[in-house]
């Protein structure tokens, strides 16, 4: 392999001077899924790279993925005063701040009746709260141009039963982007989101299902996909790419839609 290129084991090739040569990425929720397959994306295309997470082997593995490049930092993305911290390495390893993708994300499915006030704050905190304060927290790092990039969800715009919570705050965040969008142009910052629909990443794993139900639920899933199943991680890192990099360069308050075309129906 020549020194001016890198390969990713699927295929993708970019240059060294890709579209994030020279750029430092903050990705939140990185050592997973979504977060991981667009670090190493943004990596090949030259960003220096800093992910968190929570769990030490998730850290541990997303290292390695990272070929030990990256500054990967445990986190929790609805604590302020982590994010804090989450900021204040950034600083110190890179001293500024060019791309902030806010993906960590949590679900809690339950019926209304069984949805705890300790359940209820904690979806909250993350997926809303944990990002607006990210945001904040996120700007004396931009020295120039930027790109703010979050993820939401087509729950965000389809009803989906025992989401109600996680589907609220990802409508609160569509909602973010575009307010904080037209409020943060001025200053050269472009804030935009991604809306994944069903991804194939460890987060369906993680939902509390018996192992056979959440497989019928998948197959029933990609069954309802127009597109027959459900989209990669990698899939949708390039959009996360695309909104990073200059090519997106005059986006503003935008939701990309990476769904197989579910939400159209
Ligand atoms: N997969 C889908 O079908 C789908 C669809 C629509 C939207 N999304 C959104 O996509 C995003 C990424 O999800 P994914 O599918 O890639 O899931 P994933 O593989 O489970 O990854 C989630 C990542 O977020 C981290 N995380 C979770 N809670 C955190 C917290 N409190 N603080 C810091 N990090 C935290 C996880 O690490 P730890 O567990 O170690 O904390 C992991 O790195 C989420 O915002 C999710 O809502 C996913």
């Amino acid at each position: 392999m020549g020194k001016a290129e890198l390969f990713l084991a699927d295929g993708v090739q970019a240059a060294a001077h890709g579209k994030l040569a020279g750029k430092v990425a903050l990705i939140t929720g990185g050592t997973s899924g979504i977060g991981l397959a667009s670090a190493r994306l943004f990596q090949a295309h030259g960003a220096q790279v800093a992910v968190t997470g929570r769990s030490p082997d998730g850290l541990e593995q997303a290292s390695a993925a990272l070929d030990g490049q990256a500054l990967v930092l445990r986190s929790d993305a609805g604590s302020l005063a982590e994010i804090d911290a989450v900021m204040a390495a950034v600083k110190q390893r890179y001293g500024r701040l060019d791309v902030l993708f806010i993906n960590a994300g949590v679900a809690s499915p339950a019926p209304i009746e069984q949805v705890s006030e300790a359940s209820f704050d904690a979806q909250i905190g993350i997926n809303l709260k944990g990002v607006f304060f990210t945001i904040q927290k996120a700007l004396p790092l931009f020295d120039g141009p930027a790109s703010v990039i979050v993820t939401t969800s087509i729950t965000n715009q389809l009803g989906s039963p025992n989401f109600s919570v996680y589907g609220a705050a990802k409508a609160a965040l569509r909602s973010l982007v575009k307010s904080l969008g037209l409020e943060l142009i001025g200053r050269g910052i472009r804030v935009n989101a991604i809306s994944p629909g069903p991804i194939d990443t460890p987060m369906f794993d993680r939902l509390g299902l018996p192992d056979a139900v959440a497989a019928a639920k998948k197959r029933a899933i990609a069954a309802k996909s127009p597109s027959g199943r459900f989209g990669s991680a990698d899939e949708v890192a390039k959009a996360a790419l695309f909104l990073a990099s200059a090519d997106a360069s005059y986006m503003v308050g935008e939701e990309i839609v990476i769904d197989g075309g579910m939400s159209l129906l």
